[in-house]
């Protein structure tokens, strides 16, 4: 590492200065403590990875077990589990998709439901068109999500197409176009980069994938929760995300998916199992599957598991999704100038979009010392992420994150590095 340049005292002094004009000015402050406090931890810089549990969940859980559980026992299935799963996708749906009822459910991994809509949506398109062999992807995105759909490729007789944006600035229409042609059946991006927390255009990259005659699917683990999403104004095909980032669903939480109202008759998931099924006590010889969202389900949900996002739902709701993310772009926005004042003079760079329009509730900055720097960072209860080779990421979770736990991070990360060289 070379010589730190100094770092002013009135830059910091500063930068303390608007953080907390900034939370003093928060309209959503209020909600911070919503949160169950963690002793120790100064900043948690990783709402983007786990979000935080909320304070009424310990008694929630507990009268889950005591009563709906316990109590009520198997009767708790007809009385309300068996309609969880589509009246939990309705309710993120409202609060968050913008997608009417009756299109999204909750179910599974996010990667089991990347599995089926991207079978299914890759086998809806070539029953239409069987030269439409063709799954375009993008090479930054998100490990399970190129690893399944090699796999769906595979196991259809089909091959895979990149698309290779510049990493920081995330993928384009101009980017996407020259894979487009009359031989794609389905495109698999994420809304929000994993890494450099980059935003796409929904609009115009879905209208483009359906110009070509493809469909679409939009992993939207990184924007549920932070960023609106307006599924149906876009009219995105297929759609999946999961529920323990900003959702705060807790790790291991089921994910979601959407699909459009008018394509569910023509796709047929893969794993068919008897949750599925048109009638599921019939226990018939053969299966048949029920019509509507709820095809995509394969076996029992995970109903305590479903528990806590329906808490931070609630949250997100009062909040107003729009309120959350002007939350959220106030923070990145803010953890940009720290980052800038404090982190650039010692050779770190952002590795994000400058302009709050292009980015989702995350941002990356990287320099070649960062995974010894997040090691220690851990230790000191200082939590942002390390992604290879050399980005930490700040994921400022906006219900549950203020500016000055965000200035505490980057100051944390300064004095780390100083510390090290
Ligand atoms: C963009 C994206 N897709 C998928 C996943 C993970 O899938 P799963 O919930 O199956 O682990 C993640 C996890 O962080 C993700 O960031």
């Amino acid at each position: 590492m070379s010589d730190p340049a100094p770092v002013s005292t009135d830059t910091a002094a500063g930068l303390l200065a608007t953080a907390r004009a900034l939370d003093a000015a928060d309209p959503l402050r209020a909600h911070l403590d919503a949160f169950l406090e963690a002793p120790g931890v100064q900043a948690y810089l990783d709402g983007n990875s786990l979000g935080r549990p909320l304070a009424v969940l310990p008694e929630r859980l507990a009268a889950f077990v005591r009563e709906d559980w316990g109590t009520r026992l198997i009767r708790s299935w007809d009385e309300q589990w068996m309609a969880l799963p589509e009246r939990l996708g309705d309710r993120i749906a409202e609060v968050t998709l913008g997608a009417a009822a009756g299109q999204t459910i909750v179910a599974d991994s996010t990667s089991v439901l990347l599995y089926k809509l991207i079978r299914a949506g890759a086998a809806a398109a070539a029953a239409g068109d069987p030269a439409r062999t063709r799954i375009v992807i993008e090479e930054g995105n998100f490990p399970t999500d190129r690893f399944i759909a090699a796999g769906v490729a595979d196991e259809l007789g089909m091959e895979l197409a990149w698309v290779r944006p510049d990493p920081v600035r995330g993928v384009t229409v101009d980017d996407l176009a020259p894979e487009l042609s009359d031989r794609t059946a389905l495109v698999v991006l994420s809304h929000v980069d994993y890494r450099s927390g980059a935003l796409a255009d929904m609009a115009a990259i879905t209208a483009r994938v359906h110009d070509a005659g493809a469909l679409m699917l939009w992993d939207l683990c990184h924007s549920v929760g932070s960023v609106p999403v307006q599924l149906d104004a876009c009219g995105a095909d297929l759609a999946v995300g999961c529920t323990y980032k900003y959702l705060n669903g807790g790790p291991g939480s089921p994910a979601f998916a959407y699909v459009r109202h008018d394509l569910q008759p023509q796709i047929r998931q893969p794993i068919q199992g008897w949750w599925s099924a048109a009638d599921i006590f019939a226990m018939g010889p053969q299966y048949a599957p029920t019509p509507g969202i709820r095809q995509l389900l394969s076996g029992t949900p995970p109903v305590t598991s479903m528990l806590a996002m329906q808490a931070m739902l609630d949250l997100i709701a009062e909040a107003g999704i729009d309120a959350v993310r002007a939350k959220s772009v106030s923070l990145t926005d803010f953890a940009v100038r720290a980052a800038d004042e404090l982190l650039a003079p010692l050779g770190v760079r952002l590795l994000s979009p400058r302009d709050s329009a292009l980015r989702g509730g995350h941002i990356t900055i990287g320099h070649p010392d960062f995974q010894a720097v997040t090691q220690r960072l851990w230790g000191e209860g200082v939590i942002p992420d390390f992604r290879f080779p050399d980005g930490i990421r700040l994921g400022l979770s906006p219900l549950s994150t203020s500016h000055e736990e965000t200035l505490r991070g980057v100051v944390a990360v300064r004095d780390t590095l100083v510390d090290g060289s």
